[in-house]
């Protein structure tokens, strides 16, 4: 489960085996074939040493809307118009099993090889070329996931991937019809996911203006400033939360002593308690659809990003579990990090919780 179009979809793939391998291969090497060919006679070969000759009123872009949604210079306009080609004839051309590969293979080639970004781990810029290959990394995606979908077994396991928010998931699952989670959730630690996977989701299409990614981000737990909304309300959970209280007050005392007065600052201690209160949304409804016994697995980590306050993030979700009905099993510490700022050990970790039922 997923709430963002573009890792629901990428897993919609990734999990999807039963696939005519030589038919994606050969119907995509026609497709290189024929963009290739259409990219020269426009002059604008896939070789970015190649002389470039096309006017660049000519060149094919995304409605403003879309655009301005992009972070800037994250793809220059050659290889942008380049890739939109490309794009317009895998949507034009694929039988929609094809398609969904091709388009999720261009994805890839977007974050890799096309676009400008870097992971350090946040989403940045690298250097802006002016010019990329494009069809070259697209159609190396493709033959790698071909050599990928050898290793198959014949009849593989079904998946199924559902694009929805987590916080009501008994609205999806059946009620008493789940033997185990395991997930890695978000942590209150400033990650705004939608930027994270924000070229490949725009040029996609999956988020086409404004309005659009503020819905998506309003299906998010809230773990960051820049997806806060005034009406929001999970903070009401955790009222009675004497450690997430206590957490968020300290946060928004420092922020007062350190005179920080910015709007995102403002919202510190606000995000760690609608944090809380959105994973207490989700395990309680995760309580509905539970077979008694259920065993999950939360991977979450410790963080100090409010103004160094340290949030012990999966002990103060397991006292959350235990208030709901479940055991908590144990704490396993799969990797420590020495937090700069503070010189304190961030541990991150996996909360095994049993449902009693
Ligand atoms: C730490 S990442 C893990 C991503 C991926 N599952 C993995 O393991 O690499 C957290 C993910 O939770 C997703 N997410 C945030 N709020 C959600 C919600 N309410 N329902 C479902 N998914 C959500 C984010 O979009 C993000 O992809």
């Amino acid at each position: 489960m997923e709430a963002l179009p573009m890792p629901a979809f990428a897993s919609r793939v990734k999990t999807s085996w039963e696939i005519d391998r030589d038919g994606l291969l050969e119907h995509s090497e026609k497709i290189t074939e024929k963009v290739t060919e259409k990219i020269e006679r426009q002059g604008v070969p896939d070789d970015p040493e190649l002389p470039v000759t096309i006017d660049r009123k000519d060149l094919m872009t995304l409605p403003h809307e879309s655009f301005r949604l992009l972070l800037k210079d994250s793809i220059s306009p050659l290889p942008l118009h380049k890739a939109l080609t490309l794009l317009e004839e895998i949507q034009q051309s694929s039988k929609s099993t094809f398609g969904e590969y091709q388009l999720l293979a261009l994805a890839k080639a977007l974050v890799t090889d096309i676009g400008n970004i870097r992971f350090g781990p946040e989403v940045g810029l690298g250097i802006v070329k002016a010019n990329a290959w494009v069809i070259q990394p697209w159609i190396a995606n493709i033959r790698a996931m071909a050599r990928d979908l050898s290793t198959v077994p014949k009849r593989p396991k079904k998946a199924i991937v559902h694009q929805a928010d987590s916080r009501s998931v008994d609205r999806l699952l059946a009620q008493n019809s789940v033997d185990a989670v395991f997930t890695s959730p978000p942590y209150p630690n400033e990650k705004d996911y939608t930027r994270t996977t924000r070229l490949e989701t725009v040029i996609l299409g999956l988020a086409r203006d404004m309005a659009e990614l503020r819905g998506l981000k309003r299906t998010l737990v809230r773990s960051n400033t820049r997806g806060v909304y005034k009406d929001d309300m999970d903070d009401e959970l955790v009222r009675a939360n004497k450690t997430v209280q206590d957490i968020a007050e300290r946060i928004e005392k420092r922020r007062i002593e350190m005179g920080k007065t910015s709007g995102f600052e403002r919202l510190y201690h606000r995000v760690t308690k609608l944090y809380f209160g959105g994973m207490s949304r989700h395990l309680e409804s995760m309580r509905r659809v539970l077979k008694p016994g259920a065993l999950l697995g939360y991977v979450v980590g410790d963080q100090a990003s409010y103004l160094r306050i340290m949030i012990r993030t999966a002990q103060l979700l397991g006292e959350i579990a235990e208030s709901l009905g479940y055991r908590v099993e144990g704490i396993e510490v799969f990797r420590t990090r020495l937090a700069t700022a503070t010189r304190e050990q961030l541990r991150e970790e996996v909360l095994i919780l049993r449902w009693r039922g």
